[in-house]
């Protein structure tokens, strides 16, 4: 199995992908779960992913804190969509599992030390506060990294938290300008392909007809989650991003795009957190990323849903 670290602002749908991970544990190796503050602030994500843990039946995951805040800006955060605690939908109890003490940003650091070189796949799924950081206090870890795959930004379907701008990038834009410039393996799941995951009612039937504590759980989360999308879209569902960093790993043919050169806007008051993407290839910029545009929708709903079962 390939060892990841899942970096996270849980968030339902970080939970979802949290969930898948660890239901595949013949292709995933979690090594840890290092929260980051985005979604909501560090202390709710980093309880969140405990409470998810403790769900899935595995207190013994690591998890750790890590930076409270953006390189450069005060925190945006999201309860508009996920809820004051980040993880609205169902009433879960505090985590009795503890919180590791060391920082998130460390443990990054320590692991991709200690592993064999090109062994360690980075799974990003809120702001790159926590890696880029990483990167930036320890370069040497850079080229150790065997992927970083990252959901975040948008091309055609621009944003959602400004017209420009998706809320991962918008975050902690400088954080992320640091990632797509350091020379790393990059993949990115943008609003592109996660838009066209929408979690309709038949999918979220197949959840609560699991019969149990976890399909409940998870209905109740995707239930929530959706809600703002379905009201402010007009749409069948809400999309599930965060699943689709993990689902590349497990299933890399349910997903096509482009290997491109995407850059950040930092500077831009208007623009700031956008993903230029050159997606036609108009500049002679070096391509840094496999910026997806596409996904098998049925193919990951049938991938997630057996993986989530498995668990339960
Ligand atoms: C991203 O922003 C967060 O609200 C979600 O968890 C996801 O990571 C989608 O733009
Ligand atoms: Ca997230």
């Amino acid at each position: 199995p390939r060892k990841i670290i899942i970096d996270t602002d849980p968030g339902q749908d970080d939970a979802m992908a949290i969930l898948l991970a660890l239901g595949s544990p013949e292709e995933i190796d979690l090594l840890g779960i290092t929260a980051v503050a985005g979604n909501v602030p560090i202390a709710r994500t980093s309880e969140n992913a405990r409470k998810v843990c403790e769900v899935a039946g595995r207190p013994d995951v690591k998890v750790f804190a890590g930076c409270d805040r953006p390189l450069a800006h005060t925190l945006v955060t999201a309860e508009h969509v996920h809820g004051k605690t980040g993880l609205d939908g169902i009433e879960l109890p505090t985590p009795k599992m503890p919180l590791q003490d060391q920082h998130s940003v460390d443990f990054i650091i320590e692991t991709l030390r200690n592993e064999p070189p090109g062994t360690v796949t980075l799974c990003a799924m809120g702001p790159l506060t926590n890696i880029a950081t990483a990167f930036e206090k320890a370069p040497d870890i850079v080229e150790r990294v065997q992927e970083v795959v990252l959901m975040g930004g948008a091309y055609f379907e621009v944003g959602n938290i400004t017209p420009a701008a998706e809320f991962n990038i918008y975050v902690d834009p400088e954080a992320a300008e640091i990632v797509f410039k350091s020379g790393v393996k990059l993949t990115v799941m943008p609003l592109d392909v996660t838009h066209k995951l929408l979690v309709t009612a038949p999918r979220l039937q197949v959840f609560k007809d699991f019969g149990n504590h976890l399909g409940d759980v998870v209905a109740g989360w995707l239930d929530f989650f959706e809600r703002f999308d379905i009201e402010k879209y007009g749409s069948e569902g809400g999309p599930l991003h965060d699943p689709t960093v993990i689902a590349w790993l497990i299933r890399p043919e349910l997903f096509s795009g482009r290997f491109i050169n995407v850059e950040i806007e930092t500077r831009s008051d208007l623009t700031r957190g956008m993903t230029v993407a050159d997606w036609w290839g108009v500049t002679r910029r070096p391509a840094n990323a496999m910026f997806m545009g596409d996904a098998d929708a049925e193919g990951f709903f049938d991938l997630l849903t057996e993986r989530v079962r498995r668990l339960s």
